[in-house]
């Protein structure tokens, strides 16, 4: 069977190695100056965080403390993303901007940016997501940074260890560059995230107490099940061949065993354990550079992803099903979707094939999905 979840791809090394991992101070330490030194920002100026949320909104925080973003300032992201980024800039007490993607294309392009600054004055930073880890052409951004003033935050949920075409690391150009260590993404600890202020001028916010902050939680647990997560996942994925994994998911999620990844909570009174730490710590030095996922658009998607279903595919977790995923938090979001007509269409007919099966048998598995889902691709 083939899966999205990254998870599914685990030896019984990796599962054992996530849930009985022991982790030390030292390891929190050097995952710190690892991230540091890759993305070219001071130890004094980088910090873990509990969460992707939780380091978007440091760092648009460091940028108001800094006197380079007011509240209520306009910031630009993703017309396709995840309501984590929306959360993030709210609590910030700024206000979200969505750009529309290019034509079938999963980020906005600089022409956009550029219209947006033209008609929105108070428009000051903008996300860039890299979706799925494919990159934008970030040369043409950064003149449109530098026409309009405005600040670039990166956002590595999708794409890091991947590069821009002009060869740069993705996280080496803006201000600040977050990273998310959720489930899914490019390095994997179920929660956790750093942000990185790669401006020397920023500083993290005053009420963000990094040292005591670090003092207070890295020798303290999270709840240990986060270790367990591989394991019932593994499980989950043994019982699918019964068609039993939605009540044993579902038990887990009554047992608040578990939590839907959208859930993760935006919170900077806790950070990740330190064997988190040197779980992250190993994926960052392994990081490889291809997308994390492949996408294409489909018609007929629930006909197709039932055709997949009953050959052992279950394709059904694709990022996004709606402009800003998940669908239980989209109307509060209040989506501009007259504004955002490419978004709407790329939310209503993409699909995912994930891209982390190494093996020949998997691969031809993967091989045999990209025919049929083409059979299906918007023309
Ligand atoms: C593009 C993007 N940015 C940021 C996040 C936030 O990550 P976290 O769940 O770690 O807060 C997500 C989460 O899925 C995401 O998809």
């Amino acid at each position: 069977m083939i899966f999205l979840g990254l998870a599914s791809n685990y030896s019984a090394r990796d599962i054992w190695r996530h849930s009985f991992t022991l982790g030390s101070r030292r390891d929190y330490r050097r995952l710190e100056l690892a991230l540091a030194s890759r993305y070219g920002a001071t130890l004094a100026n980088t910090s873990l965080v509990f969460s992707g949320r939780t380091a978007i909104y440091l760092a648009l925080q460091s940028f108001i403390e800094s006197g380079r973003l007011k509240p209520g300032d306009h910031v630009a992201l993703n017309a396709f993303t995840c309501h984590a980024v929306v959360e993030a800039i709210r609590r910030a007490k700024l206000t979200p901007v969505f750009v529309d993607l290019a034509p079938r294309s999963p980020d906005y392009s600089a022409a956009a940016l550029a219209e947006k600054c033209q008609q929105d004055k108070r428009l000051r930073a903008f996300i860039l997501q890299n979706t799925f880890g494919n990159p934008v052409d970030i040369a043409a951004f950064e003149a449109v940074k530098r026409q309009y003033g405005l600040l670039l935050l990166e956002d590595l949920a999708h794409c890091a260890g991947r590069h821009y075409p002009d060869g740069r690391e993705i996280g080496t150009v803006g201000e600040a560059a977050c990273l998310s260590f959720g489930k899914g993404k490019a390095i994997d600890t179920i929660h956790g995230g750093a942000v990185l202020l790669r401006d020397p001028t920023l500083r993290l916010p005053k009420t963000f107490d990094k040292s005591a902050f670090c003092r207070r939680q890295h020798t303290g647990g999270d709840p240990p099940r986060a270790s367990w997560y591989p394991l019932f996942g593994a499980i989950a994925r043994g019982l699918a061949h019964l068609h039993l994994e939605k009540p044993w998911l579902w038990l887990l999620l009554k047992l608040h065993w578990i939590e839907r990844s959208a859930d993760t909570k935006l919170r900077t009174d806790k950070t990740i354990t330190v064997w988190q730490a040197k779980l992250a710590l190993r994926q960052l030095a392994h990081l490889p550079d291809k997308p994390l996922r492949e996408y294409y658009l489909i018609d007929h998607r629930d006909e197709c992803l039932k055709h997949l279903r009953q050959k052992g595919y279950r394709l059904e977790e694709f990022w996004y099903e709606v402009p800003v995923a998940p669908t239980r938090y989209y109307t509060d979001v209040h989506f501009p979707e007259k504004d955002c007509k490419n978004a709407v269409f790329f939310a209503a007919h993409v699909i995912n094939l994930p891209t982390w099966y190494h093996d020949k048998k998997h691969q031809k598995q993967i091989a045999d999905a990209r025919k049929l889902i083409k059979t299906y691709e918007v023309r």
